[in-house]
């Protein structure tokens, strides 16, 4: 494994807001602004946008709706939503959020209004909601949603194992246990398991374990602490946010020459051993790594 130095490129100073443009100029002095800014961008996207829609509600309410009192304007509800939709969106581009979120922020309240005026009972929207709820449970802070890895991804996996009696081998952040599964069934004596946290993919994969009578562990919990000493091969597919923090778990738990396997999601500014592509749906690759020796570990730092 060869990891390469992270380049740090020197920060640029911001041009300074001349005179001219005082109308723009922030409450706060700047350096207090960019403090606030990247408090809120310490949060999850998904937070900071639940800001902006709050913050972009308030405006709303506060400063536009008295201006269109004052006139006795009346704007149909829906350009209303817009309205606060465009605040939001401009609130999120502000705060660091992707281009995508961008659309999601701007159409989001006419979109709730819309779908109101279906005259649809509330209670299916609670049903909505606990739904999705279980499946991505903690996906606002983890930023990992469930999708599952293709069968392709499976036999490809199942090649990359160490051929030896009971090897042992983790899938972080299980879903609904089908790696686990396949594996299970192809090396009878190996020891497989997995963790998920989200509480309805871990109940299906718990059935699934059931009906088939999988050889198998299946645990309901946070990978996060769970200690990965014990296992010749650890398979993630979980998205670019946590790569790098389980990078480090990853090289300070497990042993060396043990393999770590990614789909998807390189490890960045790490060189992998290999890569497999997998000619499946998505053109989704794995990537291989193997754990290096502490002393080599050392001496790449
Ligand atoms: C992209 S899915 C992959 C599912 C399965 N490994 C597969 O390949 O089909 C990622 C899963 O990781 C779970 N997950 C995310 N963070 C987790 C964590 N900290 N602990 C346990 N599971 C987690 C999510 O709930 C989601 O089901």
């Amino acid at each position: 494994m060869k990891s390469k130095a992270k380049k740090i490129k020197p920060v640029q100073p911001k041009a300074k807001i001349s005179n001219f443009t005082f109308f723009c100029k922030p409450a706060l002095p700047e350096r207090e602004r960019h403090a606030v800014s990247a408090w809120l961008q310490s949060f999850s996207p998904s937070l900071v946008a639940l800001f902006s829609q709050v913050a972009a509600t308030l405006v709303a309410l506060m400063l536009v709706a008295p201006v269109f009192a004052i006139f006795e304007l009346e704007i149909p509800s829906i350009a209303a939503a817009l309205i606060q939709g465009g605040i939001a969106a401009f609130l999120g581009v502000r705060l660091g959020l992707a281009s995508w979120w961008l659309p999601i922020n701007l159409l989001f309240s006419s979109a709730l209004v819309s779908t109101l005026s279906f005259g649809i009972a509330p209670s299916w929207f609670l049903a909505g909601f606990v739904l999705l709820f279980l499946i991505y449970w903690s996906v606002f802070r983890s930023q990992v949603p469930l999708y599952l890895s293709s069968r392709k991804a499976w036999a490809a996996v199942d090649k990359l194992l160490p051929a030896k009696a009971g090897v042992r081998f983790l899938d972080l952040g299980a879903g609904l246990g089908g790696m686990l599964n396949y594996l299970d069934t192809q090396h009878p004596d190996g020891k497989f398991s997995g963790m998920e946290i989200a509480p309805l993919p871990f109940v299906l994969g718990w059935a699934r374990k059931k009906t088939t009578r999988g050889n198998y562990s299946l645990q309901w919990g946070d990978f996060w602490p769970h200690s990965l000493a014990d296992q010749d091969v650890v398979y993630a597919y979980l998205s670019p946010v946590p790569m790098a923090r389980l990078w480090r778990k990853v090289c300070e738990e497990m042993p060396s020459g043990s393999h770590f396997i990614s789909n998807t999601f390189p490890v960045p500014d790490v060189e992998s051993e290999s890569v497999v592509d997998l000619d499946d749906f998505h053109h989704s690759r794995l990537y291989v790594y193997r754990i290096p020796a502490r002393q080599e570990m050392d001496t790449s730092v």
